[in-house]
């Protein structure tokens, strides 16, 4: 029989992609192009950093799968387009697979289809210690991200209604050996959470804001009354988390999630301080309607045409990016002015 857990990793995928639309989020910021280049294409070096983590490519699979017989598949499929593409690849939450040992697999599989790849366990913040290790023992991770969610509990039906994130966050830092990268799941962060965070011990965070797959519309589809439509726009979007992480006098590590759907989007969120960039639901849209060969070449393209864009800025590393300036819209300044962000 197909537990309660397992089956809502399912929904979160159909729905995910029933929801899933473009966006032009990343519209309201825009470089300034350079028409003198300094490098050649075989001189752009996009490898980042997580901490000790060697990223080749700066973008990699986001968490979203795992915990049915379904998310399985996917998770195989994702892992083995990770390890021909070098990208790095977030599991979704192994919660589920804590609880209920016949799901594991869905998750072991993605350590076993890339066996040397850079992959991340996850689970959410409402978890003990013990828990959090066993995410990471499970795929043998070489980070965790422990996600906060409380916008997607309070609206899911059978959602958490108390949390004790601040407790369980202090602990994991303080013991997991692998880096532990505090992530929301599509709502943002604002600069008082991440500065909040970072007094609990917090090293890495990903903003993961509003712009692309949205959990207030997904937990609302799956209230029987659907009544809380109200909060589709909670939070905020992605490129509002970035410049509040920005703000802070001594930024953590930032990681970018979020609506990311090119490379030019993965640009912009580097440009804007980011260290890495996840991309989810993006990614779901291209399992369900390509072919593996079809993604890699895809990913391919992206890595190509990032290489692309920093070579027309004049930057041959994302170190050179993050210096780079870019023009807002009048709505992104106004907000600057409100938030007293410079
Ligand atoms: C997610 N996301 C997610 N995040 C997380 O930390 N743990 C999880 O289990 C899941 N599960 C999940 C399932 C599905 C189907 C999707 C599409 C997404 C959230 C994800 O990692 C990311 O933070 C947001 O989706 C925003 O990024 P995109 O989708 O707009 O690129």
């Amino acid at each position: 029989m197909i537990s309660q857990h397992s089956h809502r990793k399912d929904e979160h995928v159909s729905l995910a992609e029933k929801f899933y639309t473009d966006n032009d989020m990343f519209n309201n910021l825009r470089f300034v192009n350079n028409g003198l280049p300094k490098y050649a294409l075989n001189d752009i070096d996009f490898s980042t950093k997580i901490g000790p983590l060697d990223l080749k490519t700066p973008f990699y699979i986001e968490a979203m799968s795992g915990g049915s017989e379904h998310t399985k598949k996917i998770n195989q499929r994702l892992a083995d387009i990770a390890r021909k593409t070098g990208l790095a690849m977030a599991v979704g939450s192994e919660s589920v697979g804590l609880s209920d040992p016949s799901v594991r697999d869905s998750f072991k599989i993605v350590r076993q289809t890339n066996p040397n790849g850079l992959i991340f366990a996850n689970i959410g913040a409402n978890h003990s210690l013990e828990d959090a290790q066993k995410a990471v023992d499970l795929i043998s991770a070489d980070a965790l991200e422990l996600h906060i969610n409380v916008a997607q509990e309070l609206i899911m039906p059978e959602g958490d209604r108390q949390f004790q994130f601040i407790e369980n966050i202090q602990k994991i830092v303080a013991n997991i050996k692998v880096p532990v990268i505090v992530k929301e799941v599509g709502f943002g962060m604002s600069k008082e959470t991440i500065q909040e965070l970072a007094g609990l011990g917090v090293q890495y965070i990903n903003v993961s804001g509003r712009g692309g797959t949205n959990f207030a519309t997904i937990e609302n589809f799956r209230r029987p009354s659907k009544d809380m439509d109200y909060l589709k726009n909670w939070g905020l979007i992605t490129v509002e988390s970035l410049l509040e992480s920005r703000a802070l006098d001594q930024p953590l590590t930032t990681i970018a999630s979020g609506g990311v759907k090119s490379p030019l989007d993965v640009a912009k969120c580097l440009a804007m301080g980011a260290s890495a960039v996840g991309v989810a639901g993006y990614f779901l849209h291209e399992i369900i309607h390509k072919d593996d060969d079809a993604i890699v070449a895809d990913i391919k393209d992206w890595q190509y045409g990032l290489k692309t864009i920093m070579l027309m800025l004049n930057c041959q590393t994302i170190a050179d990016l993050k210096r780079q300036r870019l023009i807002l819209n009048p709505e992104l300044i106004s907000y600057l002015n409100q938030r007293n962000i410079k």
